[in-house]
């Protein structure tokens, strides 16, 4: 089959991470007798230099017209002026928002192996296996009003954290279908002993909680949900959230798999395209080095390719590929090993 893929490479290790996840496509391609198609744009911080935007009208078309985007990450102390009228953190906001990906899918799972990776004791990362969604289009990260301003004497600035009922809706319904092909669990994460906003998520999510009665839904606090992940993560199966806690937790979540360059993401939409990224940023500390771990990037191939391009013996390829990978031992440095970003890349490679 053919297919049509957009890179956005992006800032940072972006390049260096993406170019070794088009690798693993191509011998994927060449293994099942696919064609990839790939179109590459810039976004984040090289649109900016380039075009003066961090997101040009012509790259969302392209991307809007593809079967599927693939991102590295963008950002970095070039464009961090916090008076800049843009930043490459905005671009990937209206990207988002632009093909309307509003459910994150972050699966965090900690392979045995790398269980010394992680600074938490091992018997707490026994079986962990979870699967964040973080709403991705509302809340505090798009809510009106947004500003900064000058009011008399003072500066003032606010942003505004607002969701209607059918947006938390869509996201919780996501969250039980999945939950019903794992554990059966969803832990709706809100802070509703003090927001309206997460006293309605908790009243959509109860409500929506009664047509899965297999699935057994619990609320919990993000403060105490926070707690919880370094605790007892193998007690989670399914967390659901809001977008600005989601993205904290997951965060916190990816010490687990001991490294955050492990995690995939995927960015689905209703219907449309979507959104694939490793959930590590632009890392420019080690930028142009050649040794980022291209996992995250890699797994979020392999999650393009289940969910938008439904080749599922293709993705779960890849997957026990980085599986075998690791238990042979094959590990970059921030894993503690030596490999470079290439070299891992042709571990995984080894065991297709
Ligand atoms: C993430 C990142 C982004 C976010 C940044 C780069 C805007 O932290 O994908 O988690 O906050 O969503
Ligand atoms: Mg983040």
């Amino acid at each position: 089959m053919e297919f049509k893929i957009t890179l956005l490479p992006g800032d940072g290790i972006g390049p260096e991470v993406v170019e070794e996840a088009v690798r693993v496509l191509d011998v994927i391609a060449a293994k099942y007798n696919h064609t990839f198609q790939y179109q590459e744009r810039l976004m984040g911080g090289c649109s900016i230099d380039r075009y003066g935007t961090s997101l040009t009208d012509e790259t969302l078309s392209d991307c809007q017209s593809s079967d599927a985007v693939l991102l590295g990450a963008v950002g970095g102390p070039k464009w961090d002026d916090p008076n800049a009228k843009d930043r490459p953190e905005r671009g990937l906001l209206a990207l988002r928002k632009g093909l309307s990906v509003f459910a994150n899918l972050r699966p965090v799972k900690v392979h045995a192996a790398l269980i010394g990776a992680s600074p938490l004791k091992p018997e707490r990362l026994q079986g962990v296996d979870i699967l964040v969604i973080r709403e991705l289009t509302g809340g505090l990260y798009f809510g009106q009003p947004k500003l900064r301003e000058m009011r008399g004497d003072c500066e003032y600035a606010v942003d505004t954290l607002e969701y209607y009922d059918y947006e938390i809706k869509r996201i919780v319904e996501l969250a039980f279908k999945l939950a019903e092909g794992r554990k059966q669990k969803v832990t709706s994460v809100d802070k509703a002993n003090v927001l309206e906003s997460s006293r309605l998520w908790r009243r959509v999510a109860t409500d929506v909680g009664k047509k899965y009665p297999d699935v057994n839904l619990e609320h919990q606090l993000v403060d105490s949900a926070a707690m919880r992940l370094i605790t007892g993560p193998a007690t989670m199966d399914v967390i659901v959230t809001e977008n600005m806690f989601g993205d904290i937790l997951t965060d916190e979540a990816s010490v687990l798999a001991g490294s955050m360059g492990m995690l995939p993401s995927a960015s689905l939409s209703e219907a449309g395209v979507g959104l694939y990224e490793p959930i590590h940023g632009s890392a420019p500390d080690i930028a142009g080095k050649g040794i980022a771990n291209p996992i995250g990037t890699i797994l979020s191939t392999a999650l393009l390719l289940r969910y938008s391009l439904k080749l599922e013996e293709e993705a779960a390829c890849i997957e026990q590929a980085v599986d075998r990978a690791i238990t042979d031992g094959a590990r970059t440095t921030d894993l503690g090993g030596t490999l470079t970003t290439r070299q891992m890349t042709d571990e995984i490679i080894k065991h297709f």
